[in-house]
């Protein structure tokens, strides 16, 4: 078995990352014409204007490499944040960062603390650097429970992930929590804040990673433009890190790691913080329509700061499969007792709610 040799031991646990169904899958197999993709948290919009403007305008230039260090966008960020160009790195997604962040100091046998459930990537990347995986459950309600996530820490311990909004809970670490939760960790471990849904937080209670950022510590914030901005088909994020880790990225990322459209589109969205709040804005209120026809079914749900809401269920692959076939696709977790449900546009968040009221109906209770 020549595989069996060749491929990595670490690797051998690892299966593909399994992306939700694809609208045409379901098309054919619900019957239905129109399709409702309510399982990868993606924006309901396309991308800003401009960014498709500034996308158009690049694609003639196809021809050359991308401008490798990014630097038009890293200089806009580092403006918007306050923080050093040199600070940060930009990524094809922030899914490039997660990894890595791991490859540059995860050894096998290294600790990685992260919450569970999060973050379908933090275990892959552990895993896949040979690191040991230490789990801390989320709390009775499912939010990080820092206190233990600071007790999980070790002298072992290389990174700690948080993910706040937590992916799939959508549910946040308070701020005073955070500010303990720094205090009981040793400065020679990393911790991750991963804050892709960070712009749809109203909360005021929700800290913002960045303000605990002094460059020294080792602290990383990453930052998405596939969520608010709409652009998880171009694949950019980016991370706020102390210098020596950028260094250390610089070094092992793909020279050309982010496309010359993905950077223009990215720069060309920073401009348009008028739709970022209006985009917040309705994403609350199609929250709390969803709360409201969830309440109305009598199934419980999670009070959700970021673009989807985790709905409780005790029949997680029959509400998943009954949903189908109505032709929306949600997010399942095997079989633990809960869905997570993106929010659409006003028009689909009206169709989910006719969606779950209809397989209610067949299942009796869920
Ligand atoms: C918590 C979290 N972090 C990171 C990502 C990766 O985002 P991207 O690689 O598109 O920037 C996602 C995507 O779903 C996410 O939910």
């Amino acid at each position: 078995m020549v595989w069996e040799r060749l491929i990595r031991d670490e690797l051998k646990p690892l299966v593909p990352y399994a992306p939700g169904l694809r609208e045409e899958q379901v098309r054919e197999a619900s019957g239905r014409d129109v399709i409702l993709k309510l399982s990868s948290n993606e924006h309901p919009d396309g991308p800003f204007p401009c960014a498709i403007e500034a996308m158009e305008r690049e694609l003639a230039g196809l021809n050359r490499y991308p401008e490798g260090g990014a630097s038009a966008l890293r200089e806009k960020l580092a403006r918007k944040h306050d923080v050093a160009p040199g600070q940060i790195v930009v990524g094809n997604g922030s899914n490039e960062l997660l990894r890595l962040i791991a490859q540059a100091v995860v050894r096998p046998g290294d600790e990685v603390v992260y919450a569970w459930p999060s973050f379908v990537v933090y275990p892959i990347a552990t895993t896949m650097f040979g690191g040991t995986h230490v789990r801390v459950p989320l709390d009775a309600s499912d939010t990080h429970d820092l206190d233990a996530m600071a007790e999980a820490v070790t002298e072992c311990t290389r990174i700690v992930f948080l993910c706040n909004p937590n992916n799939p809970t959508g549910t946040i670490y308070a701020r005073r929590a955070f500010e303990r939760f720094l205090t009981r960790v040793p400065h020679d471990v990393i911790v991750v804040l991963d804050e892709a849904y960070h712009e749809f937080v109203t909360s005021a209670e929700c800290p913002d990673g960045l303000s605990f950022f002094d460059g020294v510590r080792p602290l990383v914030v990453l930052r998405t433009f596939s969520k608010m901005y709409s652009l998880a088909g171009a694949r950019v994020g980016y991370g706020v890190m102390p210098q020596p880790l950028v260094h250390a990225l610089d070094c092992i990322r793909e020279p050309f790691n982010v496309n010359s459209v993905a950077q223009a589109a990215a720069l060309a969205s920073l401009d348009d913080r008028v739709e970022v709040a209006r985009r917040r804005e309705e994403n609350q209120e199609q929250k709390t329509y969803l709360y409201s026809g969830f309440d109305r079914l009598g199934i419980s749900w999670v009070p959700s700061e970021a673009n989807f809401v985790w709905v409780k269920t005790e029949k997680p692959v029959e509400v998943f499969e009954g949903l189908l076939a109505e032709g929306v696709i949600v997010r399942g977790f095997g079989t633990t007792p809960a869905l997570r449900v993106t929010v659409g546009a006003p028009e689909d968040t009206k169709r989910t709610i006719e969606a779950f009221e209809a397989v209610v109906a067949r299942l009796g209770s869920v």
